[in-house]
Parts: C-alpha cells; sequence; structure tokens
C-alpha cells in the first residue's frame, strides 16, 4: 500500500512538471519501468514453504489402527482441508492439502493425521494475510537419525523435495522436525542423538543458504526403546538460533503407546503453529508478508524490500526534479 501511494504521488508531481516542460516526457517510461517493478513483485502468488519431516508421528498416525493397519478416516475440524493449504505431492506438483498428508511419501506404511494440517489452518487463522501455506512432506516412518544424515536417501530426498518446492517462486519459511523415537533402542544411539542432532540441522540450513531458518522441533512423546529420556534431553538442550522446541511429553498416544492420537496430532500442531508463529511479529499489516528467499526471519527481508524498491522510483524522481530546476 505505502510503495502504491508513493508512486501515485510520483506520477502525479511528474504529469505536473511535464506541463511546464514537455523534455522531461522522455523520463516518464523510465519512471514507468520503475514503479511497475514493486507492482509485480507484490501482486505474485507466492508459497509460503514448510518441510515437514522427521519419522512417523511427523508422518502422522493419528487414526490408525495397529492391528487393521487401516486408517479410520476421520479428519477432525481442525485439519480440514482450504484452498490456500497446498501439499507437494510425491509426483513434486503442488495439490490441494489434505489429510494424510503422507500417503504417497511414506509408502510402505498406513498414513493417518499429523499435526501438517492442523498447523497450517491455525497458522491462517491467526495471521490471516498470510497467504498460501506451502506443505512438504518428507518424514518417513521408522527411520533414525543416522538416516537423515547428509548425503544419506532421506536427506537428499528431502532436499530434492525443498528445492522442487522452491521453483515456483515460493519462500522457505521452516522446518518442523518430529524425530527420534528410533534413537532410543540403544543407549549410544541415544548418546549421540545431540551431535547427529546438531549437525542435521546446521547441513540442511547450509544446503539451503538459509543459515537462520527457523525450525521448530518436537521433543518426544515416545520411543520405540528406553531411553527416551536421553533422546528428549538432546532436543531440549538443543541451542540454536531460531529453534523452538515444543514438548509432547504428556500428550495421549494409542495403544501401540508410541503414535500420537489424531486429537494429539491437532493439539500438536497448533502449538507447532504457535511457535513458528513467534518468529513473525503480530505488527505486519495484512497481506503483507512477503516470502523469505533466505530464511531469514520475515520481518528483515520484507521492510528491506518495500525499501528497495522505492529506491529506484526515488532515484527517477529526484533527477528530473533536478533536471527541471537546472
Ligand atoms: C539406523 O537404521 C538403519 C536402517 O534400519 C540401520 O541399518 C542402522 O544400523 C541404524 N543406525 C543406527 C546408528 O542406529
Amino acid at each position: 500500500m505505502k510503495s502504491q501511494r508513493g508512486v501515485g504521488k510520483a506520477v502525479s508531481i511528474v504529469s505536473t512538471i511535464f506541463k511546464f516542460n514537455p523534455i522531461m516526457a522522455s523520463l516518464l517510461p523510465l519512471l514507468f519501468v520503475f514503479a511497475i517493478q514493486p507492482w509485480q513483485v507484490r501482486s505474485e502468488q507466492y508459497n509460503n514453504i514448510f518441510i515437514l519431516a522427521g519419522q512417523s508421528n511427523m508422518a502422522g498416525r493419528g487414526g490408525v489402527s495397529e492391528t487393521t493397519a487401516t486408517w479410520d478416516g476421520v479428519v477432525p475440524p481442525e485439519s480440514q482441508p482450504k484452498a490456500s493449504i497446498l501439499r507437494l505431492n510425491a509426483k513434486l506438483e503442488w495439490v490441494e492439502a489434505e489429510e494424510p498428508l503422507h500417503a504417497d511419501i511414506d509408502v510402505t506404511k498406513t498414513n493417518g493425521v499429523g499435526p501438517g494440517m492442523a498447523f497450517a489452518n491455525t497458522i491462517l487463522e491467526k495471521r490471516p494475510g498470510f497467504g498460501v501455506v506451502g506443505l512438504v512432506p518428507c518424514a518417513i516412518g521408522g527411520t533414525n537419525i543416522s538416516e537423515w544424515e547428509r548425503g544419506k536417501v532421506h536427506y537428499t530426498r528431502m532436499m530434492k523435495r525443498v528445492k522442487a518446492s522452491l521453483q515456483g517462486g515460493g519462500g522457505l519459511q521452516a522446518l518442523l522436525w518430529y524425530q527420534g523415537e528410533s534413537d532410543t533402542l540403544l543407549l549410544s544411539d541415544a548418546q549421540s542423538y545431540r551431535t547427529r542432532l546438531g549437525k542435521f540441522f546446521l547441513d540442511l540450513r547450509a544446503d539451503l543458504n538459509s543459515p537462520l531458518l527457523p525450525i521448530v522441533q518436537v521433543a518426544l512423546a515416545s520411543g520405540e526403546g528406553p531411553y527416551i529420556e536421553t533422546v528428549r534431553e538432546a532436543q531440549l538442550d538443543m541451542d540454536l538460533l531460531n529453534l523452538r522446541t515444543v514438548d509432547a511429553k504428556g500428550l495421549p498416544l494409542g495403544p501401540d503407546g508410541l503414535h500420537l492420537t489424531t486429537q494429539a496430532q491437532v493439539h500438536l500442531g497448533q502449538v507447532m503453529a504457535d511457535a513458528f508463529l513467534q518468529f513473525v511479529p503480530t505488527s505486519l499489516p495484512k497481506n503483507n508478508v512477503l516470502p523469505i528467499h533466505n530464511g531469514a526471519p520475515p520481518t528483515r527481508p520484507h521492510n528491506g524490500a518495500s525499501q528497495i524498491y522505492m529506491i529506484p522510483i526515488s532515484i527517477t524522481f529526484l533527477t528530473i526534479v533536478s533536471l527541471t530546476l537546472l
């Protein structure tokens, strides 16, 4: 709005000058070209991209029966689809998102409700001008942290998917990470978790050229083995800039004692959204959240960008004014 008003003012002043000095007419097209720039950028439809990675509780097992390996198909109101929530499918196409988000990703398992849709709906509810949410599901059930190491198959596939998601002009917003249940089986794995997790976060940020990419991770609610507390300590102690940790301990689990129930997933998604929104100041005007290509906190690129767009307009305007006066 600000820049549009600025452009309007500049154009009206220039047309006044134009009446007095017809030579200035030659500069008008130049001004027009510069003035159009911010409009193009602003009117483009960006996806606010979120990576969903980890293991089964991120993929979602809410409503999946352990005995029959079927999903009950129940999607709670908080996880309903919306036109402004998209999902990158296995074919790397954007489609309207719906649970189970990982149905074509975590293909060897039965997927149910995860935190993703409740997360996206909460963001849109609390920040009506946020724009399109683009979810990139990458979680795979039963995977340990070593399998997510840089160069390993899940890491490589995730990178490929994230890079594909950015093709259409999207802006990376955050990594949502829920993993570690498989690293509670052996003490040695649990003890190595801290180092492996830290390296994973730093490698991912480095490979996406987003050194400050916001990360919302979940501290374990459950585990496959006895060393849950060791992994949780590593997660809760993780000290990284732009990292928020949501503690899932105590959330209701299914009969297997491992997977969050549908209601637990809804709650988790909402809390993760609140954690993410701590990165996004409330003072931003509606429809004004611009994408972040480098993963820095949203305010900086946005404010910087809108000022940068004014520079060519200002330069042209000042040139015209000074030429007129001389
Ligand atoms: C991780 O899982 C893979 C595949 O199941 C297994 O081969 C490997 O030993 C595990 N690594 C660790 C450190 O637990």
